[in-house]
């Protein structure tokens, strides 16, 4: 899979991107990540790519030009090569709220072009002009789109064929859609994950659960279901209803107290 950023801070990103997954993914030749400073797309001998609002106000706003320009010309670089324009996200605080499935949406798609912005935000010809898919990683507001573009990135490569091991497989991730429960998947139910244990079996008083040393696979399997449900209904109750807004049973009548 492509990413291509275009970005004001093309140096915020290299130590992100020789690290941990994505460098694995990146030296695998599963994945590919370009940069692109929109900054080069400037018509002004001082590469100034912003100027301030008409009708006055705080703030600057990124230009039209020197940005339709480097997305445009990002989509055309890798055409000679049969490689599509991609799919273009703008990371954007009034954007759709990213979660899993958008996610998933996402990782579908062969080329994503990550478009950061900065500042007051763009002109809002770009939009016109562009029609991004507009994403937003949750409402508050960042001083740039970088920090999201590379939440976007880090969620999407897990869902890579190859770029996680076998046994890191992401079908078992919260929110999954693959990891829908079973009671009521039709309303698309996602869990939070079980509680997990490694040695010691003691610290500090602390014990790890008797049935997961039992060696009883089926309680096991059991046990770690139970949990998965009771954690979702103490802390976000709300993916239990399929409501949008996060409640956890601690602010509810039904409070769980176990656990
Ligand atoms: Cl994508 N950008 C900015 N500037 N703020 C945000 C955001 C994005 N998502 C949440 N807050």
């Amino acid at each position: 899979m492509r990413f291509d950023i275009l970005t004001l801070f093309p140096a915020i990103f290299p130590g992100y991107l020789g690290q941990s997954l994505l460098k694995k993914g990146i030296d695998a030749g599963l994945i590919d990540v370009q940069l692109h400073d929109i900054r080069c797309w400037s018509r002004d001998k001082h590469h100034k790519v912003d100027d301030r609002p008409f009708g006055g106000g705080p703030g600057m706003i990124l230009q039209v030009e020197p940005v339709v320009e480097c997305v445009e010309a990002v989509q055309q670089i890798a055409q000679p090569h049969g490689m599509q324009p991609g799919h273009l996200v703008m990371l954007s605080p009034r954007g759709r709220t990213l979660n899993q499935q958008i996610v998933e949406e996402l990782a579908a798609k062969p080329r994503l072009l990550l478009l950061c912005g900065r500042y007051e935000g763009f002109d809002e010809r770009v939009f016109e002009i562009l029609q991004p898919d507009e994403i937003s990683i949750g409402d508050y507001v960042l001083n740039g789109g970088e920090v999201a573009a590379m939440t976007v990135i880090d969620a999407v490569i897990r869902l890579i064929p190859g770029v996680l091991g076998d046994e890191e497989s992401s079908q078992h991730d919260s929110f999954s859609s693959s990891n829908l429960s079973s009671g009521n998947s039709s309303s698309g139910n996602r869990l939070l994950e079980f509680p997990q244990y490694s040695r010691p079996r003691e610290f500090r008083g602390h014990e790890v659960p008797e049935v997961l040393v039992s060696g009883n696979h089926e309680q096991i399997a059991r046990w770690r279901r139970e949990q998965s449900y009771l954690q979702t209904r103490k802390r976000r109750l709300d993916l239990l209803n399929g409501s949008r807004n996060q409640t956890t049973a601690d602010n509810s009548d039904n409070a769980d107290s176990n656990q």
